[in-house]
């Protein structure tokens, strides 16, 4: 039976990209988001890749509206095995300078929707004792930067609650798999139409990698039993450098993450966002940084082979050592 699977904020960005690579194999997609010409753009790549897909407009911060879309699948597509939660809201501001209904919106969506996603999916998956849940994380799910609290506050809340079950999981020897993938820095739309009141175009904290990187990674995350895997050296080097020098981390970030959040372009004072409301038009997946941005990640490589890596590396030891002790002799 090919695979069910759910992914919020699938008309645009890594969503969108998760939604081909699961299609890629055949799955049955269903595509939540609000965008109406998004959506209908993510079908027909899910099609032509080769999945079944079905569009259900969704906003993730109304958990009526969540819980509504998981029903609407489970009659259209049959029981969910995979739930991915990657629908996302930003404001790029000076804290001092955003709304209360700002933040509160970006956390709707980025948080809560994560919770109500959850939620949703666990109260189809628990009963069945099987289907995996996956957070789309970021490494500043681990280390927050200037100009985007909502967003960071929203990641490191999204990782606590994701702890805070799975020990629940694990304390009722469920087989439900919960885990959470903290990606890099990805060239998607979000930089062209989150809120912002910078002066120059927002973009992602460098190195820059395709979404397609973060898809294969998710892809993975949903297949085996990890408990959160890190996606890029840059993720792998900020949420550890985090855990050994916290306080090196914030006067780095405090003279850097300024600049390095800004390309040297003005902002259009015009532009529309997507806080409240979908912006017009179909997006795709792929953002303005394609000439800056990695299409592989030799480190997530690494990760998602660390078997053969501990093998390959046992063998040449033991060959090694071998070689030694036969000069000795
Ligand atoms: N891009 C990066 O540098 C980066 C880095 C690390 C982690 N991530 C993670 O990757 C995930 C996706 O980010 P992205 O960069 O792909 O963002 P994006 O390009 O802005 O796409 C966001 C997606 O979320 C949907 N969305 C927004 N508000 C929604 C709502 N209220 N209800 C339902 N869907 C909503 C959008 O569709 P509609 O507007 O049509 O609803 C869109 O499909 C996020 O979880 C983010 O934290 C991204």
């Amino acid at each position: 039976m090919p695979e069910v699977v759910v992914v919020t904020g699938a008309s645009a960005g890594v969503g969108r990209a998760i939604a081909q690579a699961f299609a890629r194999r055949g799955a049955r997609v269903a595509l939540l988001a609000r965008g109406r010409e998004g959506l209908a753009g993510a079908r027909k790549e899910v099609e032509a890749a080769g999945g079944r897909a079905l569009v259900v407009p969704t906003d993730v911060a109304d958990a009526d509206q969540v819980e509504a879309a998981a029903g609407a699948v489970e009659e259209e597509l049959g029981p969910i095995d995979v739930w991915i939660n990657s629908a996302m809201a930003s404001v790029f501001s000076p804290f001092k300078e955003v709304t209360p209904e700002e933040f509160k919106r970006a956390t709707e969506v980025t948080y809560l929707g994560t919770v109500y996603g959850t939620m949703a999916a666990l109260k189809r998956m628990l009963p069945r004792d099987r289907g995996s849940i996956v957070q789309v994380g970021s490494a500043l799910s681990y280390r927050a930067i200037p100009l985007q609290a909502a967003y960071c506050g929203a990641k490191h809340g999204v990782r606590g609650f994701t702890d805070s079950l799975r020990t629940e999981l694990l304390h009722e020897g469920s087989n439900v798999h919960l885990t959470m993938a903290q990606l890099p820095g990805l060239n998607t739309p979000q930089f062209g139409w989150s809120r912002t009141r910078l002066p120059r175009h927002p973009q992602p904290v460098e190195p820059i990698y395709q979404p397609e990187v973060a898809a294969e990674a998710i892809y993975w995350a949903a297949h085996n039993k990890r408990r959160e895997v890190y996606v890029g050296t840059s993720s792998v080097i900020t949420i550890l450098g985090n855990k050994i020098a916290p306080w090196l981390g914030d006067r780095y970030l405090a003279r850097t993450a300024y600049d390095g959040q800004q390309t040297e372009e003005p902002v259009d004072p015009d532009r529309p966002d997507n806080l409240f409301d979908p912006v017009p038009e179909d997006h795709g997946s792929h953002g303005i940084f394609d000439s800056q941005a990695h299409a592989r990640s030799p480190q997530l490589w690494a990760t998602t082979h660390r078997g053969w890596l501990a093998l390959a590396g046992a063998g040449v030891a033991s060959a090694a050592c071998a070689a030694l002790f036969r000069r000795r002799i």
